[in-house]
Formats: structure tokens, sequence, C-alpha cells
């Protein structure tokens, strides 16, 4: 999809703070630094609208944003990330809990999955959890460029068979580097948002 316009709209901490427009939402989920900022910034192509950064637990709050004004991406803090305090780790559970449970206008979540190691245990209590409240899920795996060719495919396999995802939750390999997968991600996003 060609994207003429993406803006951040907020970074909300809570209901109160979500848009009020109707417009169909998708999550983007998955371990602190894994690379969901640069997937939204790759597939929008723009270099630094949602903030990267090599340092895990760059974003913080729901950010908001809206695509050609037909969609929301909103990007959530990742998990997994070892130097917050309990106390903050709690606080960001609840925000992202209570956003997944309670949003109506969210049409599904993109799960990205770091594809050169095996699913961790939050990974998949994640996948599970997202199942658990209906939630329709795309698989990004992601960092495909620092795989080796001959070995794609059984970190594909190692990624799949750990997540064990329902039939109708498509997959896609993808790398930020290399634009690997936008295409198909596009696809799939825009079939779970109707859009
Ligand atoms: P938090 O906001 O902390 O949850 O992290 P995030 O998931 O948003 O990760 P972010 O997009 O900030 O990327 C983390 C690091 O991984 C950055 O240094 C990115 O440049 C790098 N990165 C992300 N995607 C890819 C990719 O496909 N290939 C490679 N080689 N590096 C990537
Ligand atoms: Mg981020």
């Amino acid at each position: 999809m060609k994207v003429n316009n993406a803006e951040l709209i907020i970074s909300a901490v809570g209901p109160e703070q979500y848009p009020e427009a109707g417009l169909p939402e998708i999550a983007f989920a998955g371990r602190s630094n894994v690379g969901k900022s640069s997937f939204i910034n790759t597939i929008i192509e723009r270099k630094n609208l949602a903030y990267t950064s090599q340092q895990p637990g760059k974003t913080r709050t729901l950010n908001f944003f809206a695509i050609n004004d037909v969609c929301h991406f909103v990007d959530i803090p990742g998990y997994g990330y070892a130097k917050v305090s309990k106390k903050e780790r709690a606080a960001w559970g609840r925000m992202i809990e209570e956003y997944l449970q309670t949003r109506s206008q969210l049409k599904g979540v993109v799960l990205l999955i770091d594809v050169r190691h095996e699913p961790s245990e939050q990974d998949l209590m994640m996948y599970d959890w997202l199942k658990y409240y209906e939630i329709p899920v795309i698989l990004v795996l992601t960092k495909m460029d620092k795989v080796r060719k001959t070995k794609r495919h059984a970190h594909i396999k190692q990624v799949l068979n750990a997540i064990d995802p329902e039939p109708e939750d498509g997959h896609v390999p993808f790398s930020a580097e290399t634009g690997e997968g936008k295409d198909e991600a596009w696809r799939a996003i825009r079939e779970l948002g109707r859009f």
C-alpha cells in the first residue's frame, strides 16, 4: 500500500487517551528490541516515525499512528526487557492488556518474533494469550537478513513449531534491512483490517 500520510496521533497510557475515531486498528507486539518500530517504519516507508533504538525498551507508551486516514497502527512497548523495575513492568502489562482486551477497533495483532532464536516463554505466552481473547494474529518472522540462505527454512520451521499457530494465522518472513516481506505483510494486514 502506498502511504501518503502517516502521523503520530497520540502516545497514550490509558483508554481516556485512545483516539475516538472508529478506524480499524492493527497493533504490533513482541519482545523488546525485536524490531516492532522498525517494521512499522519499513512498511510505511518512513525513516524514523516510530522511534527505533539499539537500546531495548525504547517504546514505552501505546503510540497510535494514523495511516492514510484509513487505519491506525498501534506500536506497543515490548516485553521481556529486564532493566525496568518490577513496578514499571507491571504497569506496562496492565496498560497493554487493557488495550488488547477492551479496544473494539482492534482487528488484529502483528506478533513479531526474531527468526534467529527459539521463541521465548513470553513469546509463547503472548501468542496463547491473544488466542485466548480470540484476537487474530499475523506472525512476522523478522531479522531474516541475519540468517544464512541455507538456514532460512530451518529457522522459520523452528519458530512455527514452537508457536504452533492456528491455520488462519498467517506468517510472513521479513527484514527491515532488505525490505523482504513488505508487500506480503501489507496484504496480510489489509486483509485483517479489511481496508
Ligand atoms: P522496543 O521499542 O524496545 O520494544 O523495540 P522494538 O521492537 O521497537 O525494536 P526496534 O525497531 O527499535 O529495533 C531494535 C534494533 O533492531 C534496532 O537496532 C534495529 O535497527 C534492529 N532491527 C530491527 N529490525 C531489523 C531487521 O529486520 N534486520 C536487522 N538486521 N536489524 C533490525
Ligand atoms: Mg519500539
